[in-house]
């Protein structure tokens, strides 16, 4: 059923740019929203939509580092790594982040879709070194201490909102 309604998002979305191939950038900014990533079945029925070859289409989405055709979770949690941060030690702080979300391995994103972690290159806001964003809030001057915190409210928020338990690890 959620399928479904999203298919309809995206026929509307293709609607909406009067499904034009010179609109591929903007389509699939759009269906990202939409799903957080580019489903490889999506990009195929865009293709088909505006009558480019799924190879074409294909091409975009991965050329642009933007966009992602791996699922990512609903928080998306990027640890700046660029130069004033990691000489303020940014790796503890993706070190914290990883251990807090139980991420094993290379996994980057937790079972339950709820959180990705990443690192960026400089984010732009170097005077506050370390930085973390998730998803667009910014948090400056962040510790290992404080980047938990901001990862324990969104899962206390979240156990509110869907009456989950609060996973600890
Ligand atoms: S290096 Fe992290 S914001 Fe610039």
């Amino acid at each position: 059923m959620e399928g479904l309604r999203k298919l309809e998002k995206v026929c509307q979305i293709l609607e909406q740019n009067n499904r034009n191939p010179g609109r591929l950038i903007t389509i699939l900014q759009a269906v990202q929203e939409e799903y957080r990533y580019l489903p490889e079945e999506i990009l195929a029925f865009v293709a088909t939509s505006l009558n480019l070859t799924p190879a074409r289409v294909y091409g975009v989405a991965t050329f642009y580092s933007h966009f992602t055709l791996k699922p990512k979770g609903k928080y998306i949690i990027r640890v700046c790594d660029g130069t004033a941060c990691h000489v303020k030690r940014s790796t503890v702080l993706l070190d914290a982040l990883g251990l807090r979300l139980g991420l094993k391995g290379s996994a980057t994103t937790t079972p339950d879709m709820l959180f990705t972690l990443e690192t960026v290159s400089c984010l732009g806001a170097c005077g506050l070194a370390p930085v973390i964003v998730v998803n667009d809030e910014v948090y400056g001057q962040m510790t290992p201490e404080k980047a938990v915190e901001v990862i324990d409210e969104i899962m206390k928020k979240e156990e509110l909102i869907n009456g989950k338990k609060v996973i600890k690890f």
